[in-house]
C-alpha cells in the first residue's frame, strides 16, 4: 500500500491548522487526475447521479452503482483517502441495512470510509458504522436527498433556529464518532461556529472560507458541465474543459472531412516484399475471368 493519507493525517491537520481540499472521482482517470494534483481526499459522491447519469437529483443513483464507480476510482487513486457516498435508501432504513451497504462500499468497492447526509437523527447510525470498522463522514446543511423536504437547493441555516440544529446535527455526528463533516450550502457565519465547535475537520461546499477543509465535484471545477446546467454560486470555474473538448471533437470532424487525419504518422505501412505481394494479389484481372472457379462444372 502506497504511503496512504488516513484519517489521523486529515485529524492532524486541523489540529496544525493547515487546510486540505477533497475533489470528487467517479472512475479511474479521474481519480488518477486528482491524485497528480496531490488532493488530500477523493469523494465518490452520490453527485454521479447528476454528473454523469444526468439526472436531476440524486436520489435515482443505486448502491451497485455507487459500488462500481467507487472499484474504479479506487484503480485510478494511489495516495488520497478514498471516500464513497452511501446513495440515497440505502442507510436510512435500518441500522443493520446501513452497516451492510456501507461494507459493500468498503469491500468491493474499496472504498477507505463513506459518507452519508443527515444530522442527528442518524447519529446511532454513525455510531454503530464505526463500532463495525467502517469510518463515516458527515454531511450536513444542504443535503441534496432531503431535496424533497427541502422544497429546492436551497441555503440552509440561514436563521438561528435552523442554525443551531445544523451546529447540534454536527456536533451528534462527532459524538458519535464521524471523522470529518462536509457542511455544504450554509452561512460562513455557521460554518465557522461549526468548524470553532468540532474537534474533527469540516468540509465546506458553499459554506464560506472559514472550513477546515474545501471540496468541488469535478466536473464544475474542471467545467465540463453542459447542456445550460446553471452551477450554483459556490462554484468556481478553474477551466473550462468542457469548451475545449469540443474544440478538439470539432478539429477530429473537420480532419476526417478534409482528409487531413489520418496522416502517415498515425498508419502502418507493410515491408516491400509483402507490399509487392499484395500489389500483384489486387491487380485488376482480365475481363471474363472466373473469379471463383468451381471444380467439375460443365
Ligand atoms: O455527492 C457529492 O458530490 C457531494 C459533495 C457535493 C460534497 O456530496
Amino acid at each position: 500500500m502506497a504511503d496512504r493519507v488516513t484519517i489521523p493525517d486529515l485529524l492532524a491537520r486541523k489540529r496544525d491548522g493547515k487546510r486540505f481540499t477533497m475533489v470528487t472521482a467517479y472512475d479511474a482517470i479521474q481519480a488518477a487526475l486528482v491524485e497528480e494534483a496531490e488532493v488530500e481526499a477523493i469523494l465518490v459522491g452520490d453527485s454521479v447521479a447528476n454528473v454523469v447519469y444526468g439526472h436531476e437529483t440524486t436520489l435515482p443513483v443505486g448502491l451497485d452503482e455507487m459500488v462500481a464507480h467507487t472499484r474504479a476510482a479506487a484503480r485510478g487513486r494511489k495516495r488520497a483517502l478514498l471516500v464513497a457516498d452511501m446513495p440515497f435508501l440505502s442507510y436510512q432504513p435500518s441500522i443493520e441495512e446501513a452497516i451492510r451497504s456501507a461494507g459493500r462500499l468498503l469491500k468491493e468497492g474499496l472504498a477507505d470510509a463513506v459518507k452519508l447526509e443527515g444530522g442527528a437523527h442518524f447519529a446511532p447510525t454513525v455510531r454503530a458504522l464505526v463500532q463495525s470498522g467502517i469510518p463515516v463522514m458527515g454531511h450536513v446543511g444542504l443535503t441534496p436527498q432531503f431535496v424533497n423536504i427541502f422544497g429546492g437547493y436551497k441555503v440552509q441555516g440561514r436563521d438561528a433556529r435552523g442554525a443551531e440544529e445544523i451546529l447540534e446535527g454536527a456536533r451528534a455526528l462527532e459524538a458519535a464518532g464521524a471523522f470529518a463533516v462536509v457542511l455544504e450550502c450554509v452561512p460562513s457565519e455557521l460554518a465557522a461556529a461549526i468548524t470553532r465547535a468540532l474537534a474533527v475537520p469540516t468540509i465546506g461546499i458553499g459554506a464560506g472560507r472559514a472550513c477546515d477543509a474545501q471540496v468541488l465535484v469535478f466536473h464544475d471545477l474542471l467545467g465540463f458541465t453542459r447542456r445550460g446546467r446553471r452551477l450554483p454560486r459556490f462554484v468556481k470555474r478553474y477551466d473550462t474543459l468542457g469548451d475545449r473538448a469540443v474544440e478538439a471533437l470539432k478539429g477530429f470532424r473537420r480532419e476526417v472531412e478534409s482528409g487531413a487525419f489520418p496522416g502517415p504518422e498515425h498508419a502502418y505501412e507493410m515491408d516491400a516484399a509483402e507490399r509487392a505481394k499484395l500489389e500483384a494479389a489486387s491487380a485488376p484481372r482480365s475481363e471474363g475471368a472466373d473469379l471463383h472457379p468451381v471444380e467439375g462444372r460443365g
